[in-house]
This record gives C-alpha cells, structure tokens and sequence, in this order.
C-alpha cells in the first residue's frame, strides 16, 4: 500500500518544479491530486499523464474564487480535502529596496503569500468539519535568512512561516497539522531561469546549481516531495508548525552564517 493511500490532494503551482514533482510522488504513493496551476498546457498535460489520479484545475493563487474552485473538485471528485499544498511562487520583484515599486511589492507578496493565506483559510475549514487534514505550505531557505534572495521575496517567505506556525495552533485541537518545507536551491524553471536565464535550461542550471553544494549535487524536485510524504502522511502525525529545510546544512556551512564551532 502507498504511503499516501487514499488521500485526495490540492498542489497549487503543481503543474511544474517542485509542485510536479510532489504531485507525481503523491500520485506514486497512492493518492489523488488537484493540479492547480496558471500554466494550461504544462498542467493538462501531466493531468493527462496521471489518468484518473489528478486533474488540472485553472487556478490563479491570488485569486479566491479560483482556489476555492480548485478545493471543491477536489472535494466533488474525490471526496474529501485530505492535504492542501500551497506551494506557488515566483521570484518577484528584485532590485534595490528604494527602487521597489509598491504595485510590485504588493504583487510579489499577493502571488508569494497572500495566496498561502488564501489556500489555507479556505482548506482548514473543511478539514476541521474532517476532524483530519494537512497544510503544507512552502516556504524558502530564504524564509529563514537574509540575503539568500530578493527583498520582498525573503519578506514573504518569512510570512508564510509565520502564518503556518500561528495556524497550527488554532488547527492542532481541530485534528488538522500545518507544517513549512524550505527548499534551498532546487532545481526548477524558477531557478533555470535565474541561475541560467532560461527556464527550461535545466540541464545547465543544474550543473550550476549543484557547484554551490556540499557533495556537488543539488537537490531536485522529488527530494522535497520526500518531505511532502512524510509530512502529508501517517508518519508525520506529530509534526504541527514545523519548519523544515531542506538545504543540505548549505546555508549553515555557508561563509554568511554565523559560526558556533572553531574554523577548521
Ligand atoms: N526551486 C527553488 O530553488 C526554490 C527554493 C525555495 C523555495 N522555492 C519555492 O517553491 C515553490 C515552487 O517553486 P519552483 O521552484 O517549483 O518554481 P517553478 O517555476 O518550477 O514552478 C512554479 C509553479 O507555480 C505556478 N504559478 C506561478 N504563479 C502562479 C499563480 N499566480 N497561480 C497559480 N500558479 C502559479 C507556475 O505556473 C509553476 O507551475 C515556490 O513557492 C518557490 O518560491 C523554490
């Protein structure tokens, strides 16, 4: 039996990177999935790969009405809310802070966390009604950190852990678990895209993104959909607000963290 038997899912951002990736090993471990995703063609397409175990949903994050839609075929099609991934992103807006325009704050933090309030606030209620359910939501080694990456992007990262570790304590008496994974550079068409300037470089971005870790191997998509299993399963019952990274110690051992061992 799978590890994720019998759970019917909500992915958003899951038609590509990390959001495909746990989405492909949700399906794997015995689960069903709502691919909601502003990308039609990518999110059809894996839909159509997976067979009666996924189905894409058109779903903007920012908007309400399009996760609220995306909850209920999951709800009508499979019949329950079992695991709510909120886990689009994109890098937004970057520069210097004076330069940062507000309409771009505000959309970076709409896509970057107001979604992540969205998809949270609409799940919980019917997993309360459930007396069960998880919340994953992603965050970023750059939730924990400063300058891994743009200003608003670290201030909405941030906000997501705070938000997940406030929720689980309303959530936990509910039988319902909130819980946080911080990806540390993994390859995506996020990362291609900035680390090789083309998002579907891939190949290229993860020769480069690997250079930057210990052992010389980055971690890709199905490495944090490890984490998603375990949190969004059975075995993980006892974690509630927990945030996990998933870095390889990178940023630990990395010459901007502060160090409590003698060099050497
Ligand atoms: N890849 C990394 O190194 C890394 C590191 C830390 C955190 N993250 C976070 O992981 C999450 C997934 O990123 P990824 O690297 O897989 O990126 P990705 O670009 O490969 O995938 C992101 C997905 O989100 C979707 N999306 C973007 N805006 C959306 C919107 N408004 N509504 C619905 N869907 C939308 C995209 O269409 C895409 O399918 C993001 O929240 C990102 O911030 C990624």
């Amino acid at each position: 039996m799978g590890r994720m038997q019998g759970k019917n899912c909500v992915v958003t951002g899951g038609a590509r990177g990390i959001g495909e990736g746990i989405v492909r090993r949700y399906v794997a471990e015995g689960a069903r999935c709502v691919i909601a995703d502003i990308d039609v063609e990518m999110g059809e397409k894996l839909a159509a790969e997976l067979g009666d175990d996924a189905i894409f949903v058109r779903c903007d994050v920012t908007s309400e009405s399009d996760i609220t839609a995306a909850i209920d075929a999951c709800v009508t099609n499979f019949g329950s809310l079992d695991v709510m991934i909120n886990n689009a992103g994109i890098s937004g807006v970057t520069g210097p802070i004076a330069d940062t325009a507000l309409e771009d704050y505000e959309r970076t933090m709409s896509i970057l966390l107001t979604s992540v309030f969205l998809g949270t606030k609409l799940a919980y209620p019917i997993m309360k009604a459930q007396g069960d359910g998880v919340i994953i939501n992603t965050s970023s080694t750059a939730g924990v950190q400063g300058g891994l990456g743009p200003h608003v992007y670290t201030a909405a990262k941030h906000g997501v852990i705070g938000l997940s570790k406030s929720v689980a304590v309303e959530a936990a008496p509910n039988g319902v678990r909130v819980n946080v994974i911080c990806p540390g550079a993994t390859l995506s068409s996020l990362t291609a895209a900035i680390v090789a300037g083309d998002k579907d470089n891939l190949e290229a971005a993860y020769e480069r993104l690997s250079s930057k870790y210990p052992g010389g191997k980055a971690p890709k998509p199905d490495d944090m959909a490890n984490a998603a299993v375990w949190l969004g399963s059975e075995e993980g019952r006892f974690m509630n607000g927990a945030v996990i990274v998933m870095d390889l110690g990178k940023e630990v051992l990395s010459d901007r963290a502060v160090k409590f061992y003698p060099a050497g």
